[in-house]
């Protein structure tokens, strides 16, 4: 029986039901999810298949333990009992960062030295040294205490998986890649129903979905941190890779149109597509949104338009909302898929959707509305009832609130914030 690890990956809020599959789908055990956290076993190979395919999660560590750590004592001596020498070795990195909620030990500055302090004097006894060079493979250890409980982990992932690397260079307000891979999941795309997104910035929605078509592992072409780790077999990443490869099926007949009304952002988009190895399936040109036609195929849409905090006044939002739920109709029985931050979204398009999901586009809340029932008869009634039925008591509204009281694990580490630059 092959060594079992406990392992989490985190994802943005609202992803965790597409990693928990995902994990599943790789044949790995999942524990317990959180927000932000799930939480799961598997042996050595889940260090390079999980970081090569999880298409929605942000980063994969080992799970070192997690005990009660309620005083600066009870975290020196639960840290200390771990056994870092698995991992780290004399001459090896442990840079040491992390986050606490609602515990008694807040000050990050101080539980980081404490953590530290105690791998410290757990390996000096291991290895009978007092001083640590720590020039050699970079293990980031990162702490977590929820609720005075405190979980220590190593990275594995290095750089977070949404760089897949095919988009270093991306446009004003791009979407994380991570969170438009789980869009194109909820919009279930098929290989005889084209998928469109007209407000394509630099071109991750169709990208993601392409990748998704032609089971492509959105990690196959990087690297991660874990790839450096002394005890993990170098075949164990070959046969990843190799799996990967095998697993690829790029006879696929899907097609993705890439489309915006700026000619540099198609470019980038362009640029992007071919790095990705997607040219076959994604096409990209300029073209208006509001202009689009169906031309006798059966389509999905599949956006991010403009929001009015990053691109475009609210008021321009609203009206370009108000065109696009006209024209979006026109092309029934096509479904629509649109992710939004604006709270009045569905009274400006002009129509209650299907279904709104909460999602957030980095520290943006959003609502995901799916409008899966396109026809124009309902369009119209929807305008009739619309004054009444708008979401003032639903779901939307509690999501609101869950966000607002920021509940446990609904806080964003640094590297979340949405103003990344690629
Ligand atoms: C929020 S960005 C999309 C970002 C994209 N999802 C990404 O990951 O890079 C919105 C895009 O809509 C485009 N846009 C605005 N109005 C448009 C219109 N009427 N037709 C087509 N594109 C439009 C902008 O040029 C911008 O690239």
């Amino acid at each position: 029986m092959q060594e079992q690890l406990t392992f989490v990956a985190t994802c943005m809020f609202g992803l965790e039901r597409f990693v928990g599959e995902e994990i599943d789908a790789l044949g790995y055990e999942r524990i317990s999810t959180i927000d932000g956290r799930v939480t799961f076993r598997g042996d050595m190979s889940a260090i390079a298949r999980c970081n090569m395919w999880l298409r929605c999660a942000e980063r994969l560590y080992i799970s070192m333990g997690t005990f009660p750590a309620f005083t600066f004592t009870e975290l020196f001596d639960g840290v200390k009992k771990l056994p870092w020498e698995r991992w780290i070795g004399p001459d090896d990195a442990f840079p040491v960062k992390g986050h606490s909620i609602k515990s008694q030990l807040f000050s990050i500055p101080d539980c980081q030295s404490i953590v530290k302090k105690a791998i410290v004097e757990r390996l000096s006894a291991e290895y009978g040294i007092s001083w640590f060079k720590e020039d050699c493979v970079k293990y980031q250890i990162d702490f977590f205490i929820l609720e005075n409980e405190a979980t220590l982990m190593i990275d594995t992932s290095g750089t977070p998986l949404h760089k897949r690397g095919y988009r270093p260079a991306a446009g004003a307000a791009p979407l994380r890649e991570t969170l438009a891979a789980a869009m194109v999941k909820v919009a279930r795309p098929r290989e005889d129903v084209l998928l469109w997104d007209p407000f394509c910035g630099s071109g991750t929605i169709p990208l993601e979905a392409a990748l998704l078509m032609t089971n492509t592992a959105p990690g196959m072409n990087r690297s991660f941190a874990a790839e450096e780790f002394f005890d993990i077999p170098a075949e164990v990443w070959t046969k990843a890779r190799e799996e990967a490869h095998d697993l690829q099926k790029l006879d696929t007949r899907f097609e993705a149109f890439a489309s915006d009304i700026d000619r540099d952002m198609v470019r980038m988009a362009q640029d992007n597509v071919v790095r990705a190895g997607m040219q076959k399936y994604v096409k990209t040109f300029q073209h208006d949104a509001l202009n689009i036609r169906a031309d006798g195929r059966r389509g999905t849409i599949v956006c991010n338009p403009p929001y009015g905090e990053r691109l475009m006044t609210p008021e321009e939002v609203a009206v370009l909302y108000r065109k696009m739920g006209k024209h979006f109709a026109s092309l029934a029985p096509w479904q629509v898929y649109i992710i939004s931050s604006d709270e009045n979204f569905e009274e400006h398009y002009g129509r209650r959707a299907d279904k709104v999901r909460k999602l957030y586009n980095g520290m943006i809340r959003c609502g995901y509305y799916q409008y899966f029932k396109n026809d124009t008869r309902r369009q119209s009634e929807d305008h009739r009832s619309h004054s009444d039925s708008f979401r003032k008591d639903d779901n939307f509204h509690k999501y609101k609130k869950d966000f607002q009281n920021q509940r446990p694990g609904h806080f964003r580490k640094p590297e979340d914030k949405p103003d990344r630059k690629d």
